[in-house]
């Protein structure tokens, strides 16, 4: 019989590889204490954290912790159970209104994680004769949803507005279609123009979905994501969106204006058939979408580091994936990935965690450190950031 494992060998093969060249293995970091938003222990040393996902540094916020330590007392550990049976308790409903308010929409439906909320909207929404068109750099739990709803998968250029129209005008007459962009794509940091994509969609009469995981509470005036930035929010049909980046937890949801939106609680199988989220973690949740309604400082401070960082790892000379500054994400393009490892780990030596990104989850095959900017780094801190690259850049010929 064929071995099961033997489709991996290749990836292996890689690994081994690399890890051959005696570099720390950069999928196997352990974060010994957390220490704030913006900086942990690794290996005994202090680090800078420039990896996370925690763009507004809720995660050490006193009234979110407050919020989840009387939660725990009052409702203990765990829900042990589904939202349909004994899984809805008063905390879920008040983070499901926290959304609603935040994006003020009728509808908010919230999951177990971001990975759940994709899988189960796109597969219940979009089934075996339905259309899901989609960019080709879409997050894997699009793809996954695609795949649980046997959705006939069409993917389109990455953020190519022809591209999509030429799709949109290929399908078969009177077939269903939902679109499914993202507001910014978290490999290169860069923003979908959901402004045409979104008009395109509509006046071909599909339903658009924008997963808003690396922009909401960051971008837009009220931190609501692209579409609010762009101003097309109202002809969105479903934003999706995490608990576990700017909210600072964990968690998934769905908020929409659709008339028939709430039956989906009752045939959304990664809604229906996993238990919900912990007292303490929606108590966490609501109270950070409530702070961060009031976010401007945050998301202001926030914009001018990424927009130091970006100007300052171009001066040094590293290639990005963007011209400009577009989110808190930015992307340093490696030459290969044995030279991304080895600047991955001169970084860690530094003092500083970044993110190494490798193909299959990049574009193009390209080896990334991708950058995560915090609204809790200290101007001072991304000025350390640039003395790091700068050290590790030379030592490993990226810059010369
Ligand atoms: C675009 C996008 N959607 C969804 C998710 C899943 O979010 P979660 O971590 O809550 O499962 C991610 C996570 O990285 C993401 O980048």
């Amino acid at each position: 019989m064929t071995d099961l494992f033997s489709k991996f060998d290749p990836l292996i093969e890689i690994r081994e590889q690399l890890l051959s060249t005696g570099v720390t293995d950069p999928f196997n970091l352990v974060m010994e204490e957390v220490v704030s938003p913006t900086v942990a222990i690794c290996n005994g040393k202090k680090t800078i954290l420039l990896g996370t996902y925690n763009y507004m540094g809720m995660t050490f916020d006193p009234e979110v912790i407050d919020a989840g330590k009387d939660a725990l007392e009052r409702f203990g550990s765990g829900t042990t159970g589904s939202r349909v049976l004994n899984g809805t308790y008063v905390g879920h409903k008040a983070v499901e209104q926290a959304l609603k308010d935040f994006y003020a929409m009728e509808h908010a439906m919230v999951f177990s994680t971001g990975y759940q909320a994709n899988l189960g909207i796109i597969s219940t929404i979009a089934g075996k004769d339905d259309y899901v068109v989609l960019d080709i750099d879409s997050h894997a739990s699009i793809y996954d949803g695609c795949a649980l709803g046997n959705a006939n998968i069409v993917p389109f250029r990455h953020n190519d507005v022809e591209a999509l129209e030429k799709r949109l005008k290929r399908l078969p007459e009177g077939a269903g279609c939902l679109v499914v962009l993202e507001g910014v794509y978290s490999m290169l940091g860069d923003l979908a123009p959901l402004k045409e994509m979104v008009a395109l969609s509509k006046a071909h009469g599909a339903m658009v979905l924008v997963d808003e995981a690396h922009s909401m509470g960051f971008i837009g005036e009220n931190g609501r994501g692209v579409a609010e930035a762009q101003g097309v929010i109202d002809d969105v049909d479903f934003i999706i969106g995490t608990f576990s980046k700017s909210v600072g937890t964990v968690g998934g949801f769905c908020v929409s204006n659709h008339p028939k939106f709430e039956i989906l609680r009752l045939v959304c199988r990664p809604y229906v058939f996993t238990a919900s989220l912990p007292p303490s973690v929606v108590a966490t949740a609501a109270t950070s979408i409530r702070k961060l309604m009031h976010g401007k400082a945050k998301r202001d401070h926030l914009w001018e580091n990424s927009q130091k960082l970006h100007g300052g790892l171009k001066a040094l000379g590293f290639t990005l994936g963007t011209e400009e500054p577009q989110s808190a994400i930015i992307a340093v393009i490696m030459p290969d990935l044995e030279k991304g490892a080895a600047m991955w780990e001169a970084l860690l030596h530094e003092g500083l965690y970044v993110n190494l990104a490798r193909p299959p989850a990049t574009p193009a095959n390209m080896t990334l450190l991708r950058c995560s900017l915090c609204a809790e780094h200290s101007s001072e801190q991304v000025d350390q950031i640039l003395g790091m690259f700068q050290t590790a850049g030379r030592k490993t010929g990226v810059i010369g």
